[in-house]
Protein backbone atom coordinates (compact mmCIF):
# COMPACT_ATOMS: atom_id res chain seq x y z
CA UNK A 1 0.00 0.00 0.00
CA UNK A 2 3.16 2.70 1.21
CA UNK A 3 6.59 2.07 1.42
CA UNK A 4 5.73 4.94 4.04
CA UNK A 5 7.04 3.02 7.37
CA UNK A 6 5.97 4.74 10.81
CA UNK A 7 8.60 5.24 13.76
CA UNK A 8 6.06 4.06 16.27
CA UNK A 9 4.16 6.19 18.84
CA UNK A 10 3.15 9.65 18.68
CA UNK A 11 1.02 9.61 21.02
CA UNK A 12 -1.85 7.38 22.62
CA UNK A 13 -5.22 9.27 23.75
CA UNK A 14 -7.15 8.22 26.62
CA UNK A 15 -10.66 9.37 28.12
CA UNK A 16 -10.46 10.57 31.76
CA UNK A 17 -13.89 11.14 34.30
CA UNK A 18 -12.53 13.58 35.90
CA UNK A 19 -9.18 16.06 34.85
CA UNK A 20 -8.17 16.71 38.22
CA UNK A 21 -7.52 13.45 38.90
CA UNK A 22 -5.94 12.43 36.70
CA UNK A 23 -2.72 15.50 36.60
CA UNK A 24 -3.23 13.72 39.92
CA UNK A 25 -2.16 10.36 38.69
CA UNK A 26 -0.03 10.91 36.03
CA UNK A 27 1.95 14.28 37.17
CA UNK A 28 1.94 13.33 40.48
CA UNK A 29 2.39 9.61 41.08
CA UNK A 30 3.96 8.60 37.78
CA UNK A 31 5.74 11.78 37.57
CA UNK A 32 5.12 13.15 33.56
CA UNK A 33 5.54 15.97 32.90
CA UNK A 34 1.77 17.76 31.84
CA UNK A 35 3.39 19.61 28.56
CA UNK A 36 -0.10 20.90 27.25
CA UNK A 37 -3.05 21.68 28.93
CA UNK A 38 -5.64 22.82 26.00
CA UNK A 39 -9.21 21.92 25.29
CA UNK A 40 -10.73 18.85 22.46
CA UNK A 41 -10.29 21.29 18.88
CA UNK A 42 -13.43 19.30 18.35
CA UNK A 43 -15.39 19.64 21.39
CA UNK A 44 -14.04 23.28 23.08
CA UNK A 45 -16.15 22.78 26.66
CA UNK A 46 -13.46 19.38 26.94
CA UNK A 47 -10.17 19.90 28.50
CA UNK A 48 -7.36 18.24 26.21
CA UNK A 49 -4.08 17.14 28.51
CA UNK A 50 -0.99 16.40 27.10
CA UNK A 51 1.48 14.29 29.15
CA UNK A 52 5.06 13.36 28.12
CA UNK A 53 8.63 13.75 28.55
CA UNK A 54 11.52 15.90 27.15
CA UNK A 55 8.89 18.44 25.88
CA UNK A 56 6.40 16.33 24.28
CA UNK A 57 8.46 14.21 22.32
CA UNK A 58 6.64 12.05 19.99
CA UNK A 59 6.82 8.15 21.77
CA UNK A 60 5.93 9.52 24.92
CA UNK A 61 2.59 11.34 24.84
CA UNK A 62 -0.25 10.21 26.73
CA UNK A 63 -3.29 12.31 25.95
CA UNK A 64 -6.57 12.76 27.75
CA UNK A 65 -10.46 13.84 26.91
CA UNK A 66 -11.97 14.84 29.68
CA UNK A 67 -15.59 13.62 29.19
CA UNK A 68 -16.85 14.11 32.90
CA UNK A 69 -20.54 12.43 32.02
CA UNK A 70 -19.81 9.71 30.36
CA UNK A 71 -20.14 5.74 31.62
CA UNK A 72 -17.05 3.59 31.63
CA UNK A 73 -16.72 2.15 28.53
CA UNK A 74 -15.62 -1.52 28.41
CA UNK A 75 -13.22 -3.40 26.81
CA UNK A 76 -13.35 -5.98 22.87
CA UNK A 77 -12.70 -6.56 19.67
CA UNK A 78 -11.73 -3.24 17.94
CA UNK A 79 -10.14 -1.49 21.77
CA UNK A 80 -7.05 -1.28 23.34
CA UNK A 81 -6.26 -4.11 26.18
CA UNK A 82 -3.43 -1.75 27.81
CA UNK A 83 -0.63 0.48 27.45
CA UNK A 84 2.92 -0.37 28.34
CA UNK A 85 5.48 2.52 29.86
CA UNK A 86 8.83 1.51 29.59
CA UNK A 87 11.18 1.61 32.73
CA UNK A 88 15.22 0.75 32.28
CA UNK A 89 15.27 -2.45 34.39
CA UNK A 90 14.00 -5.22 37.24
CA UNK A 91 14.84 -2.81 40.10
CA UNK A 92 13.39 0.08 38.64
CA UNK A 93 10.10 -1.65 38.19
CA UNK A 94 10.22 -3.18 41.97
CA UNK A 95 10.44 0.41 43.19
CA UNK A 96 7.33 1.47 41.49
CA UNK A 97 5.69 -1.45 42.78
CA UNK A 98 6.45 -0.44 46.47
CA UNK A 99 5.72 3.41 45.43
CA UNK A 100 2.58 2.47 43.84
CA UNK A 101 1.26 0.52 46.62
CA UNK A 102 2.46 2.63 49.21
CA UNK A 103 0.48 5.31 47.56
CA UNK A 104 -2.70 2.95 47.70
CA UNK A 105 -2.58 1.71 44.20
CA UNK A 106 -2.86 -1.88 44.00
CA UNK A 107 -0.70 -3.95 41.65
CA UNK A 108 -0.46 -7.20 39.49
CA UNK A 109 3.31 -8.81 39.17
CA UNK A 110 6.27 -8.26 38.47
CA UNK A 111 5.78 -10.99 36.01
CA UNK A 112 8.04 -12.12 33.24
CA UNK A 113 7.14 -11.83 29.99
CA UNK A 114 10.14 -13.42 28.40
CA UNK A 115 11.26 -10.44 26.25
CA UNK A 116 10.53 -7.85 29.29
CA UNK A 117 9.36 -7.89 32.98
CA UNK A 118 6.09 -6.24 33.15
CA UNK A 119 3.82 -4.11 36.38
CA UNK A 120 0.33 -4.24 36.04
CA UNK A 121 -2.41 -1.20 37.48
CA UNK A 122 -5.15 0.80 36.56
CA UNK A 123 -4.99 4.35 36.81
CA UNK A 124 -8.14 6.22 38.55
CA UNK A 125 -10.49 5.48 35.92
CA UNK A 126 -10.06 1.97 35.46
CA UNK A 127 -7.63 2.27 32.44
CA UNK A 128 -5.13 -0.57 32.35
CA UNK A 129 -1.86 0.51 32.25
CA UNK A 130 1.96 -1.43 32.60
CA UNK A 131 5.50 -0.52 33.11
CA UNK A 132 7.58 -2.66 31.34
CA UNK A 133 11.54 -3.32 31.73
CA UNK A 134 13.64 -2.54 28.08
CA UNK A 135 15.14 -5.99 28.05
CA UNK A 136 16.13 -8.39 27.43
CA UNK A 137 14.09 -7.40 24.23
CA UNK A 138 12.87 -10.20 21.43
CA UNK A 139 15.66 -12.08 20.78
CA UNK A 140 15.56 -14.27 23.22
CA UNK A 141 13.93 -17.26 21.39
CA UNK A 142 14.50 -16.52 17.93
CA UNK A 143 17.62 -14.41 16.03
CA UNK A 144 17.42 -10.52 16.10
CA UNK A 145 17.91 -11.18 12.15
CA UNK A 146 14.67 -12.99 11.78
CA UNK A 147 12.49 -12.61 14.34
CA UNK A 148 8.46 -13.16 14.08
CA UNK A 149 8.84 -16.40 11.80
CA UNK A 150 7.76 -18.79 14.45
CA UNK A 151 5.17 -19.76 17.01
CA UNK A 152 7.14 -19.09 20.43
CA UNK A 153 5.30 -20.06 23.54
CA UNK A 154 6.73 -19.15 26.61
CA UNK A 155 8.31 -21.75 29.13
CA UNK A 156 6.46 -22.86 32.18
CA UNK A 157 8.40 -21.35 34.68
CA UNK A 158 7.54 -17.95 33.30
CA UNK A 159 3.87 -18.46 33.63
CA UNK A 160 2.27 -16.47 36.12
CA UNK A 161 0.24 -19.80 37.66
CA UNK A 162 3.76 -21.30 38.18
CA UNK A 163 5.39 -21.69 41.52
CA UNK A 164 8.47 -19.86 40.21
CA UNK A 165 5.37 -17.42 38.78
CA UNK A 166 4.06 -16.73 42.18
CA UNK A 167 7.17 -16.34 44.17
CA UNK A 168 8.32 -13.72 41.60
CA UNK A 169 5.18 -12.04 41.71
CA UNK A 170 5.87 -11.03 45.24
CA UNK A 171 8.97 -9.51 45.10
CA UNK A 172 8.81 -6.18 45.64
CA UNK A 173 11.55 -3.09 46.66
CA UNK A 174 12.37 -3.37 50.26
CA UNK A 175 12.18 0.08 51.34
CA UNK A 176 9.68 2.48 51.11
CA UNK A 177 10.65 4.97 48.15
CA UNK A 178 10.79 8.57 48.88
CA UNK A 179 10.84 9.91 45.58
CA UNK A 180 10.57 9.25 42.06
CA UNK A 181 14.23 8.83 41.48
CA UNK A 182 16.31 9.07 38.03
CA UNK A 183 16.85 5.24 38.11
CA UNK A 184 13.12 5.03 38.03
CA UNK A 185 12.26 7.35 35.06
CA UNK A 186 9.75 6.75 32.96
CA UNK A 187 10.90 6.02 29.08
CA UNK A 188 7.69 6.70 26.93
CA UNK A 189 5.05 4.32 25.42
CA UNK A 190 6.84 0.78 25.57
CA UNK A 191 4.20 -0.92 23.61
CA UNK A 192 0.37 -0.82 23.35
CA UNK A 193 -1.82 -3.46 23.03
CA UNK A 194 -4.86 -3.75 21.54
CA UNK A 195 -7.84 -6.58 20.37
CA UNK A 196 -8.37 -8.10 17.29
CA UNK A 197 -10.14 -10.59 15.76
CA UNK A 198 -7.71 -11.97 12.61
CA UNK A 199 -4.27 -11.32 13.29
CA UNK A 200 -3.83 -12.49 9.77
CA UNK A 201 -5.73 -9.50 8.60
CA UNK A 202 -4.19 -7.15 11.28
CA UNK A 203 -0.80 -8.39 9.84
CA UNK A 204 -1.79 -7.63 6.46
CA UNK A 205 -3.16 -3.92 7.38
CA UNK A 206 -0.46 -2.66 9.68
CA UNK A 207 2.18 -4.11 7.07
CA UNK A 208 0.59 -2.58 4.42
CA UNK A 209 -0.57 0.84 6.12
CA UNK A 210 2.11 1.54 8.33
CA UNK A 211 4.95 0.05 7.55
CA UNK A 212 5.20 -2.34 10.68
CA UNK A 213 6.48 -5.28 10.66
CA UNK A 214 5.64 -8.49 12.99
CA UNK A 215 8.25 -9.34 15.45
CA UNK A 216 6.71 -11.82 17.27
CA UNK A 217 4.15 -14.71 16.96
CA UNK A 218 3.63 -15.69 20.29
CA UNK A 219 0.48 -16.84 23.02
CA UNK A 220 -1.23 -14.87 25.75
CA UNK A 221 0.19 -16.29 28.71
CA UNK A 222 -2.31 -15.72 30.77
CA UNK A 223 -4.64 -17.44 27.99
CA UNK A 224 -2.08 -20.04 26.16
CA UNK A 225 -4.67 -20.67 23.38
CA UNK A 226 -5.09 -17.15 22.37
CA UNK A 227 -2.78 -15.77 20.12
CA UNK A 228 -0.85 -12.42 20.79
CA UNK A 229 1.01 -11.15 18.02
CA UNK A 230 3.54 -8.37 18.10
CA UNK A 231 4.85 -5.60 15.48
CA UNK A 232 7.29 -3.00 15.79
CA UNK A 233 9.28 -0.66 13.37
CA UNK A 234 11.84 -2.86 12.85
CA UNK A 235 14.49 -3.39 9.98
CA UNK A 236 15.77 -6.88 10.62
CA UNK A 237 18.19 -5.92 12.56
CA UNK A 238 16.56 -3.96 15.46
CA UNK A 239 13.29 -2.98 16.79
CA UNK A 240 12.79 1.03 17.25
CA UNK A 241 11.42 2.22 20.72
CA UNK A 242 8.13 3.65 21.30
CA UNK A 243 6.75 1.19 18.46
CA UNK A 244 5.56 -2.13 19.99
CA UNK A 245 2.19 -2.88 18.91
CA UNK A 246 0.74 -5.68 20.55
CA UNK A 247 -2.74 -7.78 19.31
CA UNK A 248 -4.95 -9.99 21.37
CA UNK A 249 -6.54 -12.46 18.85
CA UNK A 250 -10.02 -12.77 20.57
CA UNK A 251 -12.57 -15.15 19.07
CA UNK A 252 -14.56 -13.17 16.09
CA UNK A 253 -18.15 -13.87 18.46
CA UNK A 254 -16.58 -11.71 21.66
CA UNK A 255 -17.98 -8.30 22.62
CA UNK A 256 -16.88 -5.15 20.47
CA UNK A 257 -15.09 -2.65 22.55
CA UNK A 258 -17.34 -0.13 24.45
CA UNK A 259 -15.91 3.35 24.20
CA UNK A 260 -15.91 5.60 27.58
CA UNK A 261 -14.16 6.90 30.39
CA UNK A 262 -11.31 4.36 31.15
CA UNK A 263 -10.68 3.26 27.95
CA UNK A 264 -8.67 4.45 25.24
CA UNK A 265 -10.14 6.60 22.19
CA UNK A 266 -7.72 6.41 19.85
CA UNK A 267 -3.40 5.70 18.81
CA UNK A 268 -1.04 7.97 16.78
CA UNK A 269 1.79 6.72 14.99
CA UNK A 270 4.37 8.88 13.51
CA UNK A 271 4.76 10.77 10.32
CA UNK A 272 7.94 13.11 10.03
CA UNK A 273 6.14 15.88 8.25
CA UNK A 274 3.40 16.79 5.94
CA UNK A 275 4.83 16.13 3.36
CA UNK A 276 5.34 12.86 3.91
CA UNK A 277 1.72 12.68 5.90
CA UNK A 278 -0.07 14.08 2.62
CA UNK A 279 1.75 10.81 0.61
CA UNK A 280 0.81 8.65 2.95
CA UNK A 281 -2.50 9.50 3.29
CA UNK A 282 -2.70 9.21 -0.67
CA UNK A 283 -1.32 5.75 -0.39
CA UNK A 284 -4.54 5.07 1.87
CA UNK A 285 -7.06 6.00 -0.10
CA UNK A 286 -5.67 4.45 -3.01
CA UNK A 287 -5.72 1.47 -0.93
CA UNK A 288 -9.36 1.72 -0.16
CA UNK A 289 -8.80 3.07 3.30
CA UNK A 290 -11.30 5.78 4.47
CA UNK A 291 -9.01 8.71 5.21
CA UNK A 292 -10.23 12.26 7.13
CA UNK A 293 -8.91 15.04 5.31
CA UNK A 294 -5.63 16.73 7.13
CA UNK A 295 -6.63 18.24 10.63
CA UNK A 296 -4.85 21.09 12.04
CA UNK A 297 -3.92 20.46 15.58
CA UNK A 298 -1.51 23.01 16.39
CA UNK A 299 1.46 21.04 17.72
CA UNK A 300 1.07 18.59 14.77
CA UNK A 301 -1.40 17.66 11.74
CA UNK A 302 -3.48 14.77 12.07
CA UNK A 303 -5.04 12.37 9.75
CA UNK A 304 -7.22 9.66 11.31
CA UNK A 305 -8.94 5.66 9.86
CA UNK A 306 -10.04 2.62 11.38
CA UNK A 307 -8.13 -0.60 11.02
CA UNK A 308 -10.44 -4.16 10.28
CA UNK A 309 -11.50 -3.93 13.43
CA UNK A 310 -12.64 -0.38 13.53
CA UNK A 311 -9.78 1.19 16.33
CA UNK A 312 -9.65 4.12 15.01
CA UNK A 313 -5.95 5.06 14.21
CA UNK A 314 -4.34 8.72 13.71
CA UNK A 315 -0.63 9.52 11.63
CA UNK A 316 0.43 12.64 13.33
CA UNK A 317 3.42 14.98 12.19
CA UNK A 318 6.89 15.18 14.71
CA UNK A 319 6.54 18.71 13.80
CA UNK A 320 5.67 21.51 14.95
CA UNK A 321 5.84 20.36 18.51
CA UNK A 322 4.55 21.79 21.66
CA UNK A 323 6.89 24.84 21.74
CA UNK A 324 5.09 26.88 19.22
CA UNK A 325 2.55 28.49 21.49
CA UNK A 326 4.45 28.56 24.68
CA UNK A 327 7.95 28.95 26.55
CA UNK A 328 9.25 25.81 26.08
CA UNK A 329 10.17 25.98 29.63
CA UNK A 330 6.83 26.50 30.83
CA UNK A 331 4.54 23.77 28.55
CA UNK A 332 1.31 23.51 30.47
CA UNK A 333 1.15 25.96 32.81
CA UNK A 334 -1.85 27.61 31.47
CA UNK A 335 -4.64 26.56 29.00
CA UNK A 336 -3.18 26.86 25.53
CA UNK A 337 -5.82 27.29 22.66
CA UNK A 338 -5.36 27.57 19.61
CA UNK A 339 -5.97 30.70 17.16
CA UNK A 340 -9.33 30.22 16.22
CA UNK A 341 -10.30 29.71 20.07
CA UNK A 342 -9.26 33.03 21.26
CA UNK A 343 -11.96 34.47 20.61
CA UNK A 344 -13.87 32.77 22.97
CA UNK A 345 -11.08 32.20 25.85
CA UNK A 346 -13.19 33.73 28.75
CA UNK A 347 -16.36 31.44 27.76
CA UNK A 348 -14.42 28.42 27.56
CA UNK A 349 -12.23 29.23 30.91
CA UNK A 350 -15.72 29.77 32.19
CA UNK A 351 -16.79 26.60 31.27
CA UNK A 352 -13.94 24.66 32.58
CA UNK A 353 -12.88 23.21 36.31
CA UNK A 354 -9.40 24.90 37.12
CA UNK A 355 -6.76 22.53 37.16
CA UNK A 356 -3.67 22.96 40.01
FE1 LIG B 1 1.70 -5.56 27.72
FE1 LIG C 1 -4.71 12.12 18.57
Amino acid sequence: MTDLITKGFHHVTMVSGNAQRTVKFYRDLLGLGLVKRTVNFDDPTAYHLYFGQERGAPGTLLTFFEWAGLPHGRPGIGGVHHVALGVADEAALLKWKRWLNDHHVPTTGPVNRGYFKSLYFQDPDGQILELATKGPGYAIDEPAGALGQQVMTPNDAQLQRSPEGRLYAEMTHAEPVASIGADMAIDGIHHISAITADTERADRFYSSALGLRRIKKSVNQDALNMPHHFWANYDGKTVGPHSGWTLFGYPENWNRVRGGVGQTHHVAFRAPDAESQAAWREALVAAGVGVSPVMERTYFKSIYFQDPDGLLLEIATDDPGFAVDEDPSRLGESLALPAWLEGEREQIERSLVPIV
